[in-house]
């Protein structure tokens, strides 16, 4: 069968929380263990979007290496896969700017992404500031941005959460133009896949009801990729539960404890209706106990990975030398296709 080139991004947003290790990044290892050995694995920090938002520069250069680090902690590793900051790379913006100019608008503004930005800017606008002036264009082209971060390695397979499967769609809908638009000898670019990795959602400790987010203002509410055996132990002991007795597994009616299990089970690799089962007849207390346990059993791995790796500055800058070295290898092609078939 064909190699798939499988292509996936994160943005430099820090130390990750639980909910991302177990929602996008432990699937990245996974793959790369399941992965064949044809096929070609691409996984990036996504600093150009990251600048959709205000940074602070000494932050963002902090995070960019903060995620780096994480990303060799839990063990991607940089000879198997090609791990790169896309900033790195200047062939995803020459490419953003040439697929933006075949994009139409209209695809754009249906972006449920784009939607809820302006919504948002909506409710917190001034009277005097008004919907789509407070926001910058860049978030707008965001969709645009990734579908280049896709095409420029002609992808084929992208594992994403489902908020950023509308994008992927988009992204096959602008291959599809550029193919018939620029037709060549064959079409150029591969429609990539999106893969829906079964991904535990984790909701927020606090708030059962919402994912567990590094934007909300509680940080009891989430679990740090570095925190130690006894942030953890407080943060699930303070978290918000029911009193039920018994423990079942009841998304809808019991969130809180059932985010437990799922926290437990993913920790210990285990089924979450046999986790349930086997806590039926316990109470609260040593659910939260065991769930402390397995999360610094879980952690504690990448947890020293990461320290030691973080102060290893020089090592780091090397692995992204290295990266954007093989990156930039692997576009350089598609970017000269590209502009052949534009007449540039
Ligand atoms: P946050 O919501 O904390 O801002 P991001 O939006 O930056 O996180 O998401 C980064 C990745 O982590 C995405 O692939 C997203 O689907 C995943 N993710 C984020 N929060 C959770 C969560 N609570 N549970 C599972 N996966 C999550
Ligand atoms: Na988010």
């Amino acid at each position: 069968r064909p190699r798939r080139v499988i292509l996936s991004g994160i943005q430099p947003t820090g130390i990750p929380h639980l909910g991302n290790y177990l929602g996008a990044l432990s699937n990245w290892v996974k793959l790369q263990k399941s992965a064949e050995p044809e096929d070609k694995l691409l996984f990036s920090i996504v600093g150009w979007h990251a600048l959709t938002l205000p940074q602070d520069p000494a932050a963002l250069l902090a995070a960019r290496n903060d995620m780096l680090a994480v990303l060799l902690a839990i063990g991607i590793d940089p000879d198997r896969s090609i791990l790169f900051h896309q900033d790195h790379n200047p062939h995803h913006t020459e490419l953003s700017w040439i697929l933006s100019c075949i994009t139409p608008m209209g695809k754009l503004r249906r972006m449920t992404t784009w939607k809820s930005r302006l919504a948002a800017a909506r409710n917190s606008g001034s009277e005097d500031m008004v919907d789509e002036s407070m926001l910058n264009a860049g978030l707008f082209m965001y969709p645009v941005l990734q579908a280049a971060d896709v095409l420029v390695y002609k992808a084929t397979h992208v594992p994403v959460g489902d908020d950023q499967q509308q994008h992927i769609e988009l992204t096959r809908d602008i291959a599809d133009i550029f193919n018939r638009t620029f037709k060549g000898t064959s079409p150029l670019f591969p429609l990539p896949t999106y893969v829906n990795t079964p991904s535990k959602r984790i909701l927020s400790l606090k708030d059962p009801t919402s994912k567990m987010s590094k934007s909300s203002p509680d940080v009891q509410s989430r679990i740090l990729l570095t925190d130690i055996a006894s942030q953890i132990q407080s943060k699930i002991r303070a978290a918000v539960t029911d009193s039920i007795q018994g423990i079942t597994y009841d998304p809808q009616g019991r969130p809180g404890t059932s985010n437990l299990l799922t926290i437990l089970a993913a920790c210990t690799d285990s089924d979450v209706t046999q986790v349930a089962k086997a806590y039926e007849s316990q109470g609260h207390g040593t659910l939260k106990r065991d769930v402390a346990e397995a999360v610094e059993e879980f952690l504690k791995g990448p947890r020293a990975q990461f320290d030691r790796i973080r102060q290893e500055t020089s090592y780091l800058d090397e692995v992204a030398r290295r990266g954007a070295v093989r990156a930039i290898e692997q576009s350089e092609v598609t970017m000269m296709e590209v502009k052949t078939r534009l007449g540039l």
